[in-house]
């Protein structure tokens, strides 16, 4: 008795896992403010831009997307030390083209602010920060790395790189998932087989 809908179910659950796949490879667009119109002055309030971020969940994958008008406005990438003092000359990477993304490639956090110095100082700046797919330490992240405690050379084994353990689980994350579809269309054909 070979209905026709045993047949059709493997092919089904291939195009259900394709979306899925793509689904998750796919980031999401961030528009930098909610709308085309906020990287400029005057904001809302000083804080606004950073407000905005602390509603939102930024991932790996994801892409920030800074709309503005290039004759007034850019953007700068850079460290903290100069995000906080709105200092715009320095090794920056610099956007001017109006409508600038930005991919989140890794954990962690990212400055941006205006290219007028003027205009940082009046908030026009933003931190990001950006999620790893899985807690980087297991119960103890507020913890102190241990090796700053231990100024004497005995335990060689605790290397410096404590903090640079920077997580790119999406690609781990991205096989497996292909190995459980794989392994349930696996079970779905012998299941039918059977
Ligand atoms: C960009 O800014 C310049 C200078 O303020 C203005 O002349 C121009 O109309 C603006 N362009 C857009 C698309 O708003
Ligand atoms: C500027 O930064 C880039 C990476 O962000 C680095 O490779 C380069 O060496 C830096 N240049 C200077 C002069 O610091
Ligand atoms: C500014 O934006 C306009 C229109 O979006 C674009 O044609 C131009 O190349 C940009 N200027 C720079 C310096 O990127
Ligand atoms: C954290 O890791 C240790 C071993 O490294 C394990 O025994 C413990 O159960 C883990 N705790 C949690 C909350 O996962």
């Amino acid at each position: 008795m070979a209905s026709s809908l045993p047949i059709v179910s493997p092919i089904f659950f291939i195009m259900l896992s394709l979306l899925l796949l793509i689904s998750l490879c796919e980031g999401f667009d961030f528009v930098v403010g909610g709308n085309k119109d906020s990287w400029k002055v005057p904001l809302q309030s000083p804080d606004s831009l950073n407000h905005w971020a602390e509603t939102q969940r930024f991932r790996i994958g994801d892409t920030l997307v800074f709309k503005y008008n290039n004759s007034t406005e850019s953007v700068h990438l850079v460290n903290e030390e100069d995000y906080l003092a709105c200092k715009t000359l320095g090794n920056h990477t610099i956007f001017n083209d109006g409508h600038s993304k930005f991919h989140l490639m890794e954990s962690g956090s990212f400055h941006f602010i205006s290219g007028s110095q003027g205009h940082c100082q009046m908030g026009l700046k933003l931190v990001v920060v950006v999620m790893s797919p899985r807690p980087a330490v297991n119960g103890t992240v507020h913890s102190p790395p241990i090796s700053l405690a231990l100024p004497s050379p005995g335990p060689s084994a605790l290397s410096p790189s404590i903090n640079q353990a920077v997580p790119r689980t999406s690609g781990n994350e991205f096989i497996s998932v292909i190995m459980g579809l794989g392994s349930f269309i696996g079970h779905m054909i012998i299941f039918e087989l059977m």
